[in-house]
């Protein structure tokens, strides 16, 4: 008899995706803080559940207490930060899983490396886009009253550049449409992509 070890093939994604019946993918929301990325990002996770997708959401501000608790917001650790959360994703995708992440990720090659670790056909690039004045009045954390005090130093949109990203896989324009229907539009996005096909 073969020893059942004997076999040194590990099981592979597609074997992971079959037996969640979903397809994985990353949605990777980029945008300024206060623009929308976690209220969105936790409806679609609850969305996605209901629907019996497995989904695993990541969040700056969370990831930033665990893994990442001795990164700041120089550029450098920002990239560090990012490119420790993308490798993390690329572990979640070769499992099956759907993840939603809610990072600023403020520049152009931070996404890039970013999409690179993941690999271009599962990255999926949401701008949550809303005007730094909307992001600053909505001020939901007090953070850009201390960031415009000087009290936060290189704080995105201020003292920090994002920019624009030139080329996503959907725009959500968080200061004309309502929390409902972004999520409505995220998951008319999303859903075709995951949707297990035999
Ligand atoms: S990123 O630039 O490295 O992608 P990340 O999304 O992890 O940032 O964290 C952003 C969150 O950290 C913000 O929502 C805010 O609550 C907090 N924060 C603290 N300091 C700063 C800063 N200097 N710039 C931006 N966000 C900051």
């Amino acid at each position: 008899m073969e020893l059942f070890f004997s076999d040194k093939k590990p099981v592979g994604r597609s074997d992971k995706e079959q037996r969640l019946k979903q397809k994985a993918k990353v949605l990777w929301m980029t945008g300024l803080s206060g623009s929308g990325k976690t209220t969105i990002g936790l409806a679609l996770e609850k969305e996605l559940c209901k629907r019996e997708f497995l989904v695993m959401l990541f969040d700056g501000d969370l990831v930033r207490t665990g893994i990442n608790k001795n990164l700041k917001f120089s550029m450098e650790d920002r990239k560090e930060n990012i490119r420790r959360i993308a490798e993390v994703n690329k572990l979640f995708v070769n499992c099956g899983i759907v993840t939603i992440n809610c990072f600023i990720s403020p520049t152009n090659e931070i996404r890039t490396m970013a999409k690179n670790i993941i690999g271009k056909d599962d990255f999926l690039e949401v701008f949550i886009s809303a005007p730094l004045e909307i992001c600053e009045t909505r001020d939901v954390k007090g953070i850009y009253a201390k960031a415009r005090k000087g009290e936060i130093p290189e704080f995105t949109g201020i003292s920090s550049p994002f920019d624009i990203p030139p080329n996503p896989d959907l725009v959500l324009k968080t200061d004309r449409m309502s929390v409902e229907e972004s999520v409505q539009c995220a998951l008319d996005f999303i859903l075709p992509k995951i949707t297990f096909q035999k």
